[in-house]
């Protein structure tokens, strides 16, 4: 994998720690493409407007996740645009929280759609592209909460934690043909996501936070820029926590 010119693929990018990723390891000469499915294109647009002062091609689409047959069809896109796929963030999550006693069963379903399946899809396309180059990095996006667990998230925790298996299987899969996996495990950043925390909760959080203080998108983007670098070569299968030492 070259350092310079790589396409990168992340998925949720249109905003929050999604594009704080698209930005960190926008390259000059390289290609950053994200994907999002927000209900407008404005967040998805300022993405690609601040990427493309930054001297990458940019490009971003509209589309679910967990749909194979899109994912499937936009890495064709890239691979015949691009010629290649070196990086692939699988950030994109959703979180529908509620008590494990009243949580739907389409609750369950939905977050564990858009965050597991979402994350197998993407992977999986992937693999196929970077085993045939013989080289490639993957990083998922996971949780402290896939360790730990958290009242009223039985849905979005389970995913977490099955996005860290995922992460070791891709890893062990991978390794041979220089494919590696790793994920990241955030703890509390500050996006659209958190937002609703209320602040008499979200003050107890922090204050739970060795390091003092909630995340930001760029905490956890830095950490995956160095996942997908030259530096960490000798890294898979790893899950690194960037929680401030909420997690350890
Ligand atoms: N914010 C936190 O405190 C925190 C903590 C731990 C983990 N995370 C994880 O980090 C990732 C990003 O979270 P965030 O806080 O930036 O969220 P966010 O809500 O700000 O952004 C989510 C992004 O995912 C996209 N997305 C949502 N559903 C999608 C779907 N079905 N298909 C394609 N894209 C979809 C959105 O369009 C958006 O671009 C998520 O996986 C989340 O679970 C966040």
């Amino acid at each position: 994998m070259s350092e310079q010119g790589r396409v990168v693929l992340v998925t949720g990018g249109s905003r929050g720690i999604g594009r704080a990723i698209c930005l960190a390891l926008a390259e000059p000469g390289g290609v950053v493409a994200f994907n999002h499915f927000d209900p407008d294109e404005q967040a998805a647009q300022a993405t690609v407007a601040m990427l493309q002062a930054k001297g990458v091609k940019a490009e971003g689409r509209k589309f679910d996740v967990s749909d194979p047959a899109q994912v499937n069809e936009y890495i064709d896109h890239l691979v015949n645009a691009y010629g290649r796929l070196d990086v692939l963030v699988n950030n994109a999550g959703i979180t529908q929280d509620a008590l494990m006693v009243r949580m739907s069963l389409e609750q369950f379903e939905r977050v564990l759609k858009v965050n597991l399946i979402g994350t197998f899809v993407c992977m999986q396309a992937a693999a196929k592209v970077m085993m045939k180059q013989r080289g490639g990095s993957i990083v998922n996006v996971a949780s402290v909460v896939g360790q730990t667990g958290n009242v009223g998230q039985a849905n979005y925790s389970a995913s977490k934690a099955g996005v860290m298996a995922l992460t070791k299987t891709g890893a062990k899969e991978l390794a041979a043909r220089g494919v590696r996996v790793n994920a990241v495990a955030p703890g509390f950043i500050e996006t659209d996501m958190t937002a609703a925390i209320p602040e008499k909760v979200a003050a107890v959080m922090r204050a739970n936070i060795p390091l003092g203080r909630s995340g930001l998108p760029e905490d956890v983007a830095d950490v995956v820029a160095f996942l997908c670098s030259p530096a960490a070569r000798y890294l898979t299968g790893q899950v690194l926590h960037v929680s401030g030492g909420l997690y350890m």
